[in-house]
């Protein structure tokens, strides 16, 4: 826990800010300078902070689930070292992340709980199921690289313990990007059986992967404040076009099609055209309807039950570690 460590006062929800102080945070920010946990900062800065970080870190630790359910089914070796240590990557993305939203005066303790009890979202696409191994690549092909989309211009975010965590994180993602695709062109130079299994795969991937970047510009309430705070640098189809504009010449490569059939080139704009997300679908997850939610909030909160004694035990062992320390001291005095 940082929160220990701040010095200034937590300013309570719905008050009124100072506007001199307002205006000197946002001077800061318009000149490229970082925020860092002890400086002040108004309340709905700090709070749409928490609740970006704790879903972000919500989502690499429930997105451990769909693919650590292959590792035991990996078909070599090589591909079992990798998905192991994908996977272990993003627990180490899911700690970074809850301490980068400690600084700003919440405790893990609370985030796993509003994990736990539902009260707190993570990225939708974890609630789909992974049917073959062919969607070990197609999650490392299109949900990394949905992913690293969103995150590289987070590396610049204004807040910075969020933007230093994400630079190491983007680093790692890039690398389950490319095990990803890497596992799939090697699937497509197979058997039938195993393109068709590629192809399966993205039929399902690809509508929830475009879904990641979050709802359309005109109906996500929060992006004219995170652009303005510098959190979110790009709006969501801005990045929802990068990443179509990348992944397409990407899929002619491996030799499949992706399942819109109102996608194509325009020579005008040199973007993609892409037909429209079912956003109906998107909601229903959000709102723990989809697939695998239950399955998902079932599976976390074993997990994190079952871990129980290694908590207590570490508990016990820093507590043992103090007493003897302190014993020590008082022998030598
Ligand atoms: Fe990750
Ligand atoms: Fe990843």
């Amino acid at each position: 826990m940082y929160t220990q460590s701040l010095n200034t006062a937590v300013q309570r929800d719905g008050a009124e800010e100072d506007p001199q102080k307002l205006a000197a945070f946002q001077a800061k920010i318009d000149r490229e300078e970082k925020i860092e946990p002890n400086d002040w900062m108004p309340a709905a800065y700090r709070k749409t902070l928490i609740r970006q970080i704790s879903q972000h870190a919500h989502s690499e630790i429930v997105g451990m689930l769909p693919e650590g359910n292959w590792i035991t089914r990996a078909p070599s070796l090589k591909r079992k070292a990798a998905l192991l240590a994908k996977v272990q990557d993003e627990g180490g993305h899911g700690l970074y992340l809850y301490s980068a939203a400690e600084t700003l005066g919440i405790s893990r303790e609370e985030m796993v709980e509003q994990l736990h009890t539902g009260k707190a979202k993570y990225s939708s696409i974890f609630n789909y199921p992974t049917l073959n191994w062919a969607d070990v690549g197609a999650v490392g092909w299109l949900v990394d690289g949905a992913a690293i989309m969103n995150q590289i211009p987070l590396c610049r975010c204004s807040y910075g313990p969020y933007a230093r965590a994400m630079i190491r994180i983007c680093k790692e993602e890039s690398f389950h990007q490319r095990q990803g695709y890497e596992l799939l062109l090697t699937m497509m130079k197979g058997s039938e059986d195993q393109r068709q299994m590629v192809q399966d795969a993205v039929n399902r991937l690809w509508w929830p992967a475009l879904m990641m970047f979050g709802p359309s510009d005109k109906d996500s309430v929060n992006t004219a404040d995170s652009m303005r705070w510098k959190i979110k640098r790009f709006t969501n189809d801005e990045l929802r076009q990068k990443f179509v504009d990348a992944t397409v010449p990407q899929a002619e490569v491996l030799g499949i099609t992706l399942p819109d059939p109102d996608l194509r080139f325009d020579e005008e704009s040199g973007h993609y055209v892409y037909g429209e997300p079912n956003w109906e679908e998107f909601y229903n997850s959000i709102k723990g309807n989809g697939i695998c939610n239950k399955q998902r909030l079932k599976d976390r909160v074993k997990a994190h039950t079952d871990g129980a004694w290694v908590r207590e035990a570490a508990l016990a062992y820093a507590r043992k570690e103090r007493e003897r320390r302190e014993a020590g001291k008082q022998a030598a005095e």
